[in-house]
Protein backbone atom coordinates (compact mmCIF):
# COMPACT_ATOMS: atom_id res chain seq x y z
CA UNK A 1 0.00 0.00 0.00
CA UNK A 2 1.61 3.39 -1.47
CA UNK A 3 1.39 5.35 1.92
CA UNK A 4 2.53 9.16 2.30
CA UNK A 5 6.01 10.12 3.11
CA UNK A 6 6.66 11.38 6.96
CA UNK A 7 8.05 14.23 6.01
CA UNK A 8 4.65 15.27 4.48
CA UNK A 9 2.84 14.42 7.44
CA UNK A 10 5.15 15.90 9.91
CA UNK A 11 5.18 19.18 7.62
CA UNK A 12 1.59 18.85 7.76
CA UNK A 13 1.79 18.67 11.74
CA UNK A 14 3.57 21.53 11.77
CA UNK A 15 2.10 24.10 10.14
CA UNK A 16 -1.61 23.22 11.65
CA UNK A 17 -0.85 23.68 14.97
CA UNK A 18 -3.05 21.88 17.47
CA UNK A 19 -3.96 24.23 20.29
CA UNK A 20 -4.93 26.59 17.18
CA UNK A 21 -7.59 23.89 15.89
CA UNK A 22 -8.38 23.57 19.30
CA UNK A 23 -9.50 27.41 19.08
CA UNK A 24 -11.89 27.16 16.79
CA UNK A 25 -14.06 24.56 18.42
CA UNK A 26 -13.37 25.01 21.86
CA UNK A 27 -12.59 27.57 24.76
CA UNK A 28 -9.26 26.56 25.62
CA UNK A 29 -7.76 27.55 28.31
CA UNK A 30 -3.64 27.40 29.21
CA UNK A 31 -2.82 25.35 32.17
CA UNK A 32 1.07 25.17 32.75
CA UNK A 33 2.65 23.80 30.16
CA UNK A 34 -0.39 22.45 28.53
CA UNK A 35 -3.98 23.39 27.29
CA UNK A 36 -7.45 22.64 28.75
CA UNK A 37 -10.96 23.17 26.98
CA UNK A 38 -14.37 21.01 26.96
CA UNK A 39 -13.94 18.07 25.13
CA UNK A 40 -15.78 18.66 21.37
CA UNK A 41 -16.38 15.01 21.16
CA UNK A 42 -18.60 14.57 24.11
CA UNK A 43 -20.78 16.80 26.51
CA UNK A 44 -19.29 18.13 29.52
CA UNK A 45 -19.40 21.28 31.37
CA UNK A 46 -16.23 20.88 32.60
CA UNK A 47 -13.01 20.86 30.99
CA UNK A 48 -10.91 17.24 30.41
CA UNK A 49 -9.91 17.84 27.44
CA UNK A 50 -6.14 18.46 27.33
CA UNK A 51 -3.72 19.31 24.38
CA UNK A 52 -0.06 18.89 24.65
CA UNK A 53 1.98 21.44 22.61
CA UNK A 54 5.00 19.76 23.39
CA UNK A 55 4.45 16.94 21.17
CA UNK A 56 1.08 18.26 19.10
CA UNK A 57 -1.60 16.17 21.22
CA UNK A 58 -4.71 15.47 22.76
CA UNK A 59 -6.65 13.55 24.95
CA UNK A 60 -9.63 13.49 26.44
CA UNK A 61 -9.81 12.06 29.80
CA UNK A 62 -13.29 11.90 30.05
CA UNK A 63 -13.98 10.38 26.73
CA UNK A 64 -10.76 8.37 25.74
CA UNK A 65 -10.55 10.50 22.17
CA UNK A 66 -7.17 11.76 21.95
CA UNK A 67 -4.13 11.35 18.91
CA UNK A 68 -2.58 14.06 16.57
CA UNK A 69 -4.23 17.00 14.49
CA UNK A 70 -5.00 14.33 12.13
CA UNK A 71 -7.23 12.42 14.37
CA UNK A 72 -8.48 15.78 15.45
CA UNK A 73 -9.77 16.09 11.82
CA UNK A 74 -11.19 12.99 11.53
CA UNK A 75 -13.20 12.83 14.77
CA UNK A 76 -14.55 15.81 13.54
CA UNK A 77 -15.53 15.59 10.26
CA UNK A 78 -16.21 11.65 10.55
CA UNK A 79 -13.55 10.82 8.23
CA UNK A 80 -10.42 8.86 7.01
CA UNK A 81 -7.01 9.02 7.70
CA UNK A 82 -6.79 10.09 4.46
CA UNK A 83 -9.33 12.84 4.09
CA UNK A 84 -8.41 13.87 7.08
CA UNK A 85 -5.25 14.45 5.68
CA UNK A 86 -6.18 16.10 2.64
CA UNK A 87 -8.57 18.59 4.69
CA UNK A 88 -5.16 19.58 6.83
CA UNK A 89 -3.70 20.43 3.39
CA UNK A 90 -6.02 22.21 2.30
CA UNK A 91 -6.46 24.35 4.89
CA UNK A 92 -2.51 24.93 4.97
CA UNK A 93 -1.73 25.23 1.52
CA UNK A 94 -0.21 21.71 0.93
CA UNK A 95 0.20 19.65 -2.33
CA UNK A 96 -1.06 16.48 -1.64
CA UNK A 97 1.54 13.81 -2.92
CA UNK A 98 -0.23 10.83 -4.61
CA UNK A 99 -1.46 7.75 -2.39
CA UNK A 100 -3.75 4.99 -0.95
CA UNK A 101 -6.33 4.04 -4.08
CA UNK A 102 -9.10 2.35 -1.85
CA UNK A 103 -9.00 5.91 0.62
CA UNK A 104 -8.25 8.07 -2.01
CA UNK A 105 -11.48 6.66 -3.90
CA UNK A 106 -14.10 7.54 -1.22
CA UNK A 107 -12.40 11.16 -1.29
CA UNK A 108 -12.58 11.06 -4.62
CA UNK A 109 -16.49 9.71 -4.14
CA UNK A 110 -17.42 12.44 -1.76
CA UNK A 111 -15.30 15.03 -4.11
CA UNK A 112 -18.14 14.04 -7.38
CA UNK A 113 -20.98 14.11 -4.68
CA UNK A 114 -20.34 17.76 -3.96
CA UNK A 115 -19.65 18.69 -7.37
CA UNK A 116 -23.28 17.16 -8.35
CA UNK A 117 -24.70 19.22 -5.40
CA UNK A 118 -23.42 22.15 -6.66
CA UNK A 119 -24.36 21.87 -9.69
CA UNK A 120 -28.06 21.02 -8.84
CA UNK A 121 -28.21 23.84 -6.83
CA UNK A 122 -27.68 25.96 -9.82
CA UNK A 123 -29.69 23.84 -11.74
CA UNK A 124 -32.50 24.71 -9.34
CA UNK A 125 -31.36 27.75 -9.71
CA UNK A 126 -32.02 28.46 -12.74
CA UNK A 127 -35.15 27.16 -13.19
CA UNK A 128 -36.41 29.24 -10.49
CA UNK A 129 -35.11 32.68 -12.16
CA UNK A 130 -35.57 31.59 -15.75
CA UNK A 131 -37.56 29.07 -15.97
CA UNK A 132 -40.95 28.87 -18.22
CA UNK A 133 -42.68 27.21 -15.06
CA UNK A 134 -43.23 30.33 -13.03
CA UNK A 135 -44.58 28.78 -10.04
CA UNK A 136 -41.85 28.80 -7.82
CA UNK A 137 -40.69 32.25 -7.84
CA UNK A 138 -44.64 33.14 -7.32
CA UNK A 139 -44.43 30.87 -4.43
CA UNK A 140 -41.37 32.35 -3.22
CA UNK A 141 -42.84 35.97 -3.70
CA UNK A 142 -46.39 35.58 -1.95
CA UNK A 143 -43.92 34.16 1.31
CA UNK A 144 -42.71 37.94 0.78
CA UNK A 145 -38.94 36.61 0.41
CA UNK A 146 -36.68 39.51 -1.39
CA UNK A 147 -34.44 38.49 -4.15
CA UNK A 148 -31.78 39.13 -2.13
CA UNK A 149 -32.59 36.33 0.06
CA UNK A 150 -33.43 34.23 -2.26
CA UNK A 151 -30.32 34.55 -3.88
CA UNK A 152 -28.43 34.41 -0.51
CA UNK A 153 -29.89 30.98 0.20
CA UNK A 154 -29.29 30.25 -3.56
CA UNK A 155 -32.91 29.21 -3.37
CA UNK A 156 -34.56 27.41 -6.32
CA UNK A 157 -37.36 25.24 -7.81
CA UNK A 158 -37.57 21.70 -9.20
CA UNK A 159 -40.08 21.70 -12.33
CA UNK A 160 -42.75 18.65 -12.62
CA UNK A 161 -40.56 16.70 -14.75
CA UNK A 162 -39.07 13.43 -14.14
CA UNK A 163 -35.81 13.46 -15.92
CA UNK A 164 -34.66 17.44 -16.32
CA UNK A 165 -31.48 16.66 -13.57
CA UNK A 166 -30.59 13.95 -14.66
CA UNK A 167 -30.20 14.47 -18.03
CA UNK A 168 -28.09 17.90 -17.44
CA UNK A 169 -25.91 15.96 -14.93
CA UNK A 170 -25.85 13.46 -17.48
CA UNK A 171 -24.95 15.34 -20.11
CA UNK A 172 -21.96 16.68 -17.62
CA UNK A 173 -20.28 13.63 -17.35
CA UNK A 174 -22.11 12.39 -14.49
CA UNK A 175 -23.31 8.91 -14.15
CA UNK A 176 -26.59 7.45 -12.83
CA UNK A 177 -25.24 5.45 -9.90
CA UNK A 178 -23.04 8.79 -8.75
CA UNK A 179 -26.62 10.38 -9.07
CA UNK A 180 -28.27 7.88 -7.16
CA UNK A 181 -25.51 7.96 -4.54
CA UNK A 182 -25.75 11.66 -4.08
CA UNK A 183 -29.41 11.70 -3.80
CA UNK A 184 -30.51 14.10 -6.44
CA UNK A 185 -31.87 10.97 -7.60
CA UNK A 186 -33.37 7.65 -7.30
CA UNK A 187 -33.24 4.27 -9.00
CA UNK A 188 -37.05 2.48 -9.44
CA UNK A 189 -37.74 -1.16 -8.72
CA UNK A 190 -37.37 -1.92 -12.42
CA UNK A 191 -34.19 0.20 -12.43
CA UNK A 192 -35.02 3.21 -13.89
CA UNK A 193 -33.35 6.52 -12.49
CA UNK A 194 -35.39 9.59 -12.27
CA UNK A 195 -35.23 13.09 -10.72
CA UNK A 196 -35.75 12.86 -6.73
CA UNK A 197 -37.18 16.19 -5.87
CA UNK A 198 -40.06 17.38 -8.66
CA UNK A 199 -42.48 19.82 -8.57
CA UNK A 200 -41.19 21.73 -5.05
CA UNK A 201 -39.46 24.68 -4.13
CA UNK A 202 -35.69 23.83 -3.32
CA UNK A 203 -33.62 24.85 0.22
CA UNK A 204 -29.90 23.85 -0.65
CA UNK A 205 -27.97 22.79 2.63
CA UNK A 206 -24.80 24.32 2.94
CA UNK A 207 -22.25 23.19 5.09
CA UNK A 208 -19.86 25.25 7.32
CA UNK A 209 -17.16 25.31 4.41
CA UNK A 210 -19.85 26.56 2.12
CA UNK A 211 -20.56 23.06 -0.13
CA UNK A 212 -24.06 22.14 -0.83
CA UNK A 213 -24.35 19.23 1.01
CA UNK A 214 -28.08 18.15 0.34
CA UNK A 215 -31.85 19.84 -0.23
CA UNK A 216 -34.94 20.14 1.69
CA UNK A 217 -37.70 20.54 -1.02
CA UNK A 218 -41.64 21.86 -0.62
CA UNK A 219 -44.43 21.15 -2.26
CA UNK A 220 -46.32 24.48 -3.34
CA UNK A 221 -49.51 23.21 -1.82
CA UNK A 222 -50.75 21.47 0.94
CA UNK A 223 -50.16 17.96 -0.31
CA UNK A 224 -48.01 15.68 1.42
CA UNK A 225 -45.37 15.30 2.06
CA UNK A 226 -44.43 18.44 2.90
CA UNK A 227 -40.63 18.62 2.48
CA UNK A 228 -38.58 16.08 1.03
CA UNK A 229 -35.41 15.88 2.62
CA UNK A 230 -31.78 14.33 1.09
CA UNK A 231 -31.54 11.19 2.59
CA UNK A 232 -27.67 10.41 4.58
CA UNK A 233 -24.69 10.40 1.40
CA UNK A 234 -21.27 10.41 1.61
CA UNK A 235 -21.48 13.67 2.16
CA UNK A 236 -24.35 14.71 4.34
CA UNK A 237 -25.63 13.63 7.39
CA UNK A 238 -29.06 14.99 8.82
CA UNK A 239 -27.76 14.58 12.52
CA UNK A 240 -24.53 16.60 12.36
CA UNK A 241 -25.47 19.07 10.37
CA UNK A 242 -27.96 22.32 10.88
CA UNK A 243 -29.71 24.58 8.28
CA UNK A 244 -27.83 28.17 7.84
CA UNK A 245 -25.24 27.72 10.06
CA UNK A 246 -23.06 28.95 7.82
CA UNK A 247 -24.49 32.67 8.04
CA UNK A 248 -25.10 32.11 11.94
CA UNK A 249 -21.51 31.34 12.21
CA UNK A 250 -20.37 34.67 10.70
CA UNK A 251 -23.39 36.68 12.50
CA UNK A 252 -22.14 38.86 14.97
CA UNK A 253 -23.77 37.21 18.24
CA UNK A 254 -22.98 34.82 20.19
CA UNK A 255 -26.55 34.20 21.04
CA UNK A 256 -27.90 31.41 18.27
CA UNK A 257 -31.41 30.85 17.56
CA UNK A 258 -32.85 28.08 17.02
CA UNK A 259 -35.67 27.47 14.99
CA UNK A 260 -38.02 24.60 13.63
CA UNK A 261 -38.45 24.87 9.79
CA UNK A 262 -36.42 26.25 7.28
CA UNK A 263 -39.00 29.03 6.25
CA UNK A 264 -38.60 30.30 9.82
CA UNK A 265 -34.90 30.57 9.69
CA UNK A 266 -35.23 32.35 5.95
CA UNK A 267 -37.89 34.57 7.46
CA UNK A 268 -35.60 35.39 10.66
CA UNK A 269 -32.63 35.82 8.39
CA UNK A 270 -34.50 38.06 5.86
CA UNK A 271 -35.70 40.84 9.61
CA UNK A 272 -32.24 40.85 10.65
CA UNK A 273 -31.42 38.09 12.45
CA UNK A 274 -29.10 35.49 10.72
CA UNK A 275 -27.73 34.17 14.03
CA UNK A 276 -30.99 31.56 13.09
CA UNK A 277 -30.75 27.80 12.79
CA UNK A 278 -32.72 24.82 11.94
CA UNK A 279 -32.48 21.26 12.19
CA UNK A 280 -33.04 18.58 8.77
CA UNK A 281 -36.40 17.54 9.01
CA UNK A 282 -35.68 15.66 12.80
CA UNK A 283 -35.23 16.99 16.16
CA UNK A 284 -32.28 17.88 17.10
CA UNK A 285 -29.52 15.05 18.20
CA UNK A 286 -26.50 15.63 20.53
CA UNK A 287 -24.46 16.38 17.47
CA UNK A 288 -25.95 19.27 16.60
CA UNK A 289 -26.39 20.63 20.24
CA UNK A 290 -22.47 19.87 20.46
CA UNK A 291 -21.94 21.59 16.96
CA UNK A 292 -24.52 24.79 18.44
CA UNK A 293 -22.11 24.81 21.40
CA UNK A 294 -19.09 25.44 19.52
CA UNK A 295 -20.48 28.56 18.46
CA UNK A 296 -23.16 30.05 20.69
CA UNK A 297 -22.74 31.48 24.33
CA UNK A 298 -26.43 31.23 24.67
CA UNK A 299 -29.14 29.35 22.29
CA UNK A 300 -32.70 30.80 22.16
CA UNK A 301 -35.52 27.99 21.47
CA UNK A 302 -38.11 29.35 19.19
CA UNK A 303 -39.76 26.26 18.38
CA UNK A 304 -43.44 26.54 17.10
CA UNK A 305 -46.13 27.50 19.53
CA UNK A 306 -48.15 24.32 19.05
CA UNK A 307 -48.03 21.55 21.52
CA UNK A 308 -45.36 19.37 18.94
CA UNK A 309 -43.68 22.48 19.09
CA UNK A 310 -43.45 22.39 23.02
CA UNK A 311 -42.73 18.89 23.15
CA UNK A 312 -39.81 19.15 20.86
CA UNK A 313 -38.48 22.38 23.37
CA UNK A 314 -38.95 20.19 26.37
CA UNK A 315 -36.74 17.58 24.54
CA UNK A 316 -34.25 20.01 22.85
CA UNK A 317 -33.71 21.47 26.56
CA UNK A 318 -32.42 18.71 27.47
CA UNK A 319 -29.77 18.10 24.56
CA UNK A 320 -28.84 21.36 25.33
CA UNK A 321 -28.38 21.20 28.88
CA UNK A 322 -26.06 18.09 28.29
CA UNK A 323 -23.91 20.26 26.54
CA UNK A 324 -23.96 22.64 29.27
CA UNK A 325 -24.82 25.70 26.72
CA UNK A 326 -27.91 28.31 28.81
CA UNK A 327 -31.22 27.86 27.13
CA UNK A 328 -33.79 30.93 27.13
CA UNK A 329 -37.25 29.74 25.22
CA UNK A 330 -38.93 32.39 22.96
CA UNK A 331 -42.85 32.00 23.68
CA UNK A 332 -44.92 33.51 20.73
CA UNK A 333 -48.39 34.18 21.02
CA UNK A 334 -51.05 35.08 17.85
CA UNK A 335 -48.52 33.21 15.42
CA UNK A 336 -47.88 29.62 14.82
CA UNK A 337 -44.20 30.04 13.90
CA UNK A 338 -41.39 32.82 13.61
CA UNK A 339 -42.17 33.52 10.02
CA UNK A 340 -45.49 33.81 10.75
CA UNK A 341 -44.72 36.14 13.48
CA UNK A 342 -42.46 38.71 12.17
CA UNK A 343 -45.08 38.95 9.06
CA UNK A 344 -48.16 39.94 11.01
CA UNK A 345 -46.00 41.95 13.73
CA UNK A 346 -42.75 42.74 12.64
CA UNK A 347 -39.11 41.90 12.96
CA UNK A 348 -38.88 44.97 16.17
CA UNK A 349 -41.37 43.17 18.17
CA UNK A 350 -39.91 39.68 17.41
CA UNK A 351 -36.76 41.03 18.86
CA UNK A 352 -38.53 42.11 22.38
CA UNK A 353 -39.93 38.42 22.10
CA UNK A 354 -36.07 37.15 21.88
CA UNK A 355 -35.00 39.85 24.82
CA UNK A 356 -37.53 38.73 26.70
CA UNK A 357 -37.32 34.76 26.35
CA UNK A 358 -37.48 33.03 29.36
CA UNK A 359 -35.19 30.49 31.09
CA UNK A 360 -35.69 27.05 31.16
CA UNK A 361 -37.11 27.16 34.63
CA UNK A 362 -39.94 29.37 33.80
CA UNK A 363 -40.65 27.27 30.87
CA UNK A 364 -41.11 24.17 32.76
CA UNK A 365 -42.97 25.88 35.53
CA UNK A 366 -45.10 27.18 32.83
CA UNK A 367 -45.70 24.11 31.43
CA UNK A 368 -46.86 22.08 34.85
CA UNK A 369 -50.01 23.78 33.95
CA UNK A 370 -51.35 22.43 30.84
CA UNK A 371 -54.40 21.10 30.17
CA UNK A 372 -55.08 21.25 33.76
CA UNK A 373 -58.47 23.73 35.04
CA UNK A 374 -56.83 25.47 38.16
CA UNK A 375 -60.14 26.45 38.99
CA UNK A 376 -60.92 23.03 40.39
CA UNK A 377 -59.24 21.52 43.68
CA UNK A 378 -57.51 18.78 41.09
CA UNK A 379 -56.42 20.66 38.68
CA UNK A 380 -54.60 23.17 41.41
CA UNK A 381 -53.34 19.83 43.64
CA UNK A 382 -51.82 18.48 40.34
CA UNK A 383 -50.17 21.41 39.20
CA UNK A 384 -48.72 21.73 42.49
CA UNK A 385 -47.39 18.18 42.37
CA UNK A 386 -45.36 18.93 39.39
CA UNK A 387 -44.24 22.17 40.29
CA UNK A 388 -42.51 20.30 43.39
CA UNK A 389 -40.80 17.80 40.72
CA UNK A 390 -39.17 20.77 39.15
CA UNK A 391 -38.67 22.85 41.77
CA UNK A 392 -36.60 20.40 43.90
CA UNK A 393 -34.49 20.08 40.76
CA UNK A 394 -32.80 23.18 41.29
CA UNK A 395 -29.23 22.81 43.07
CA UNK A 396 -28.93 25.97 44.19
CA UNK A 397 -30.88 26.85 47.61
CA UNK A 398 -31.33 30.85 47.24
CA UNK A 399 -32.33 30.47 43.38
CA UNK A 400 -34.59 27.46 44.61
CA UNK A 401 -36.24 29.58 47.35
CA UNK A 402 -36.72 32.33 45.07
CA UNK A 403 -38.52 30.34 43.02
CA UNK A 404 -40.57 28.21 45.56
CA UNK A 405 -41.90 31.57 46.89
CA UNK A 406 -42.99 32.86 43.20
CA UNK A 407 -45.02 29.60 42.33
CA UNK A 408 -46.31 29.65 46.12
CA UNK A 409 -47.72 33.40 45.20
CA UNK A 410 -49.61 32.07 42.20
CA UNK A 411 -50.69 29.06 44.00
CA UNK A 412 -52.13 30.55 46.36
CA UNK A 413 -50.22 28.61 49.12
CA UNK A 414 -47.98 29.30 52.05
CA UNK A 415 -43.85 29.68 51.22
CA UNK A 416 -42.74 27.41 53.80
CA UNK A 417 -45.73 24.48 53.03
CA UNK A 418 -44.67 24.38 49.78
CA UNK A 419 -40.73 24.49 50.74
CA UNK A 420 -41.66 21.26 52.61
CA UNK A 421 -42.66 19.77 50.02
CA UNK A 422 -39.94 20.33 47.62
CA UNK A 423 -37.42 19.73 50.52
CA UNK A 424 -38.80 16.06 51.12
CA UNK A 425 -38.21 15.59 47.04
CA UNK A 426 -34.88 16.83 47.28
CA UNK A 427 -34.22 14.07 49.77
CA UNK A 428 -35.79 11.37 47.48
CA UNK A 429 -34.30 12.62 44.63
CA UNK A 430 -31.08 12.62 46.15
CA UNK A 431 -31.47 8.89 47.34
CA UNK A 432 -32.26 8.05 43.85
CA UNK A 433 -29.28 9.41 42.32
CA UNK A 434 -27.14 7.30 44.56
CA UNK A 435 -28.51 4.49 43.48
CA UNK A 436 -28.67 5.81 39.74
CA UNK A 437 -24.43 6.27 39.58
CA UNK A 438 -23.79 3.51 42.11
CA UNK A 439 -25.63 1.00 38.81
CA UNK A 440 -23.65 2.89 36.31
CA UNK A 441 -20.08 2.43 37.79
CA UNK A 442 -21.41 -1.38 38.22
CA UNK A 443 -22.00 -1.11 34.39
CA UNK A 444 -18.87 0.29 33.32
CA UNK A 445 -16.73 -2.01 34.99
CA UNK A 446 -18.27 -4.89 33.29
CA UNK A 447 -17.58 -3.69 30.63
CA UNK A 448 -15.70 -5.67 27.79
CA UNK A 449 -12.16 -4.03 26.52
CA UNK A 450 -13.06 -4.21 22.58
CA UNK A 451 -9.50 -2.47 21.83
CA UNK A 452 -7.39 -4.77 24.14
CA UNK A 453 -9.86 -7.78 25.34
CA UNK A 454 -6.75 -9.43 26.68
CA UNK A 455 -5.68 -6.93 29.44
CA UNK A 456 -8.56 -8.01 31.42
CA UNK A 457 -6.85 -11.30 31.79
CA UNK A 458 -3.07 -9.75 32.35
CA UNK A 459 -4.05 -6.70 33.94
CA UNK A 460 -0.65 -6.74 35.88
CA UNK A 461 1.17 -7.22 32.26
CA UNK A 462 -1.14 -4.69 30.25
CA UNK A 463 -0.29 -2.05 33.14
CA UNK A 464 3.94 -2.51 32.78
CA UNK A 465 3.42 -2.72 28.70
CA UNK A 466 1.18 0.58 29.02
CA UNK A 467 4.46 2.12 31.17
CA UNK A 468 6.81 0.83 28.49
CA UNK A 469 4.85 2.23 25.65
CA UNK A 470 4.33 5.59 27.63
CA UNK A 471 8.26 5.95 28.07
CA UNK A 472 8.79 5.14 24.28
CA UNK A 473 6.36 7.33 23.56
CA UNK A 474 7.57 10.41 25.92
CA UNK A 475 11.30 9.41 25.00
CA UNK A 476 11.46 7.95 21.18
CA UNK A 477 15.16 8.99 21.04
CA UNK A 478 15.90 6.66 23.73
CA UNK A 479 14.80 3.79 21.10
CA UNK A 480 18.07 1.61 20.98
CA UNK A 481 18.12 1.12 24.91
CA UNK A 482 13.96 0.44 25.37
CA UNK A 483 14.71 -2.03 22.29
CA UNK A 484 17.81 -3.47 24.78
CA UNK A 485 15.32 -4.22 27.16
CA UNK A 486 12.33 -5.10 25.48
CA UNK A 487 10.78 -6.75 22.57
CA UNK A 488 7.75 -7.27 20.78
CA UNK A 489 7.42 -10.98 21.49
CA UNK A 490 8.23 -10.05 25.16
CA UNK A 491 4.75 -8.20 25.36
CA UNK A 492 1.66 -10.38 26.46
CA UNK A 493 -1.71 -8.17 25.27
CA UNK A 494 -1.76 -8.12 21.15
CA UNK A 495 -2.94 -4.75 20.84
CA UNK A 496 0.04 -3.09 23.34
CA UNK A 497 1.92 -5.08 21.12
CA UNK A 498 1.39 -4.50 17.65
CA UNK A 499 1.67 -0.19 19.01
CA UNK A 500 5.06 -1.12 20.42
CA UNK A 501 6.62 -2.80 17.21
CA UNK A 502 4.97 0.00 15.08
CA UNK A 503 6.31 2.77 17.27
CA UNK A 504 9.53 1.19 17.39
CA UNK A 505 9.08 0.74 13.43
CA UNK A 506 8.26 4.63 12.39
CA UNK A 507 10.95 6.01 15.33
CA UNK A 508 13.57 3.71 13.38
CA UNK A 509 12.69 4.86 9.95
CA UNK A 510 11.95 8.70 10.34
CA UNK A 511 14.32 11.34 10.83
CA UNK A 512 11.82 12.29 13.98
CA UNK A 513 9.22 11.10 15.20
CA UNK A 514 5.66 12.58 15.71
CA UNK A 515 2.04 10.87 16.61
CA UNK A 516 0.70 11.43 13.62
CA UNK A 517 3.23 9.04 12.15
CA UNK A 518 0.49 6.47 14.23
CA UNK A 519 -2.06 7.70 12.20
CA UNK A 520 -2.30 6.21 9.36
CA UNK A 521 -1.95 3.05 11.01
CA UNK A 522 -4.53 2.90 14.06
CA UNK A 523 -7.87 3.87 14.00
CA UNK A 524 -8.68 6.90 15.89
CA UNK A 525 -10.74 4.57 18.91
CA UNK A 526 -7.15 3.06 18.78
CA UNK A 527 -4.91 6.11 18.76
CA UNK A 528 -7.25 7.51 21.67
CA UNK A 529 -6.11 4.70 23.97
CA UNK A 530 -2.62 5.10 22.94
CA UNK A 531 -2.87 9.15 23.81
CA UNK A 532 -4.53 7.72 26.77
CA UNK A 533 -0.87 5.37 27.68
CA UNK A 534 0.99 8.84 26.88
CA UNK A 535 -1.35 11.31 29.53
CA UNK A 536 -1.36 8.71 32.18
CA UNK A 537 2.47 9.09 32.21
CA UNK A 538 3.07 12.22 31.37
CA UNK A 539 5.31 12.85 34.24
CA UNK A 540 7.45 9.64 33.24
CA UNK A 541 10.93 9.97 33.37
CA UNK A 542 13.99 8.23 31.69
CA UNK A 543 14.96 5.58 33.78
CA UNK A 544 16.07 2.43 32.64
CA UNK A 545 15.84 0.20 35.81
CA UNK A 546 11.97 0.92 35.78
CA UNK A 547 11.57 -0.22 32.51
CA UNK A 548 13.94 -3.31 33.46
CA UNK A 549 10.91 -4.31 36.23
CA UNK A 550 8.69 -3.86 33.63
CA UNK A 551 10.41 -6.08 31.25
CA UNK A 552 10.99 -8.77 33.93
CA UNK A 553 7.45 -8.59 34.63
CA UNK A 554 6.47 -9.25 31.06
CA UNK A 555 8.85 -12.10 31.07
CA UNK A 556 7.57 -14.00 34.42
CA UNK A 557 4.06 -14.46 32.85
CA UNK A 558 4.16 -17.59 31.37
CA UNK A 559 5.87 -19.05 34.73
CA UNK A 560 2.74 -18.29 36.40
CA UNK A 561 -1.01 -17.79 36.56
CA UNK A 562 -1.98 -14.20 35.99
CA UNK A 563 -4.64 -13.36 38.31
CA UNK A 564 -2.32 -11.27 40.77
CA UNK A 565 -3.31 -7.52 41.02
CA UNK A 566 -0.47 -5.93 42.73
CA UNK A 567 1.30 -3.62 40.39
CA UNK A 568 -0.78 -0.73 40.24
CA UNK A 569 -0.21 2.35 38.05
CA UNK A 570 0.92 3.87 40.96
CA UNK A 571 2.97 1.65 41.95
CA UNK A 572 4.90 2.35 39.36
CA UNK A 573 4.66 5.61 38.65
CA UNK A 574 6.11 6.02 42.86
CA UNK A 575 8.83 3.33 41.68
CA UNK A 576 10.05 5.88 39.42
CA UNK A 577 9.61 8.94 41.21
CA UNK A 578 11.74 7.11 43.71
CA UNK A 579 14.40 6.13 41.58
CA UNK A 580 14.61 9.93 40.75
CA UNK A 581 15.23 10.80 44.01
CA UNK A 582 18.15 7.67 44.81
CA UNK A 583 19.72 8.93 41.54
P1 LIG B 1 -42.96 23.05 9.35
O1 LIG B 1 -44.15 22.31 8.88
O2 LIG B 1 -43.11 23.92 10.56
O3 LIG B 1 -42.36 23.82 8.11
O4 LIG B 1 -41.83 22.00 9.59
P2 LIG B 1 -41.97 25.33 7.83
O5 LIG B 1 -40.50 25.38 7.59
O6 LIG B 1 -42.52 26.25 8.84
O7 LIG B 1 -42.61 25.53 6.42
P3 LIG B 1 -43.88 26.34 5.99
O8 LIG B 1 -43.85 27.63 6.74
O9 LIG B 1 -45.06 25.53 6.25
O10 LIG B 1 -43.63 26.51 4.55
C1 LIG B 1 -40.62 22.34 10.17
C2 LIG B 1 -39.50 21.59 9.52
O11 LIG B 1 -39.70 20.20 9.66
C3 LIG B 1 -39.20 19.51 8.53
C4 LIG B 1 -38.60 20.58 7.62
O12 LIG B 1 -37.23 20.69 7.93
C5 LIG B 1 -39.36 21.82 8.04
O13 LIG B 1 -38.65 23.00 7.73
N1 LIG B 1 -40.28 18.78 7.82
C6 LIG B 1 -41.57 19.16 7.91
C7 LIG B 1 -39.92 17.71 7.03
O14 LIG B 1 -38.75 17.35 6.94
N2 LIG B 1 -40.89 17.03 6.35
C8 LIG B 1 -42.21 17.39 6.41
O15 LIG B 1 -43.05 16.76 5.74
C9 LIG B 1 -42.55 18.47 7.23
MN1 LIG C 1 -43.93 27.79 8.84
Amino acid sequence: MPKLPDEFIRQLQDVNDIVEMFRSYADVKKRGSTYVCCCPFHSEKTPSCTIYPENQSFYCFGCGVGGSAITFVQKMENVGFMEAVQILAQRSGMELPKTDPSEQKTADLRRRCLEINRETARVYFANLLKGSDRRGIEYFRQRQLSMETIKAYGLGFAPDDWGQLRRHLNSKGYSDEELVIAGVCRRSEKGRVYDYFRNRVMFPIIDLQGNVIAFGGRVLDDSKPKYLNTNDTPVFSKRRNLFSLHFAKKAASTTLILAEGYMDVIALHQAGFANAVATLGTSITDEQARLLSRFAKQVVISYDSDTAGQAATQRAIQYFSAVGIPVRILQMEGAKDPDEYIRKFGAERFRLLIENAGDVLNFQLDRCKEGLDLQTEMGQNEYLRRCVRILAEIDDPIRREVYCNRTAKEIGIRMDTLLMQVDRAVRQGKKNAGKIQFHAIEAQSLQRDELNPQAQQFPRESRAERMILAYLLKFPEDLEMVWDVVRPEDFVTEFHRKVYETVCQRIGESSEFSLSLLADVFSVEEMGRIMGIAAAYMEIIPDRDALEECAAVLRNVRNRPAVSDDLTDDDLRRLTEKRRQDG
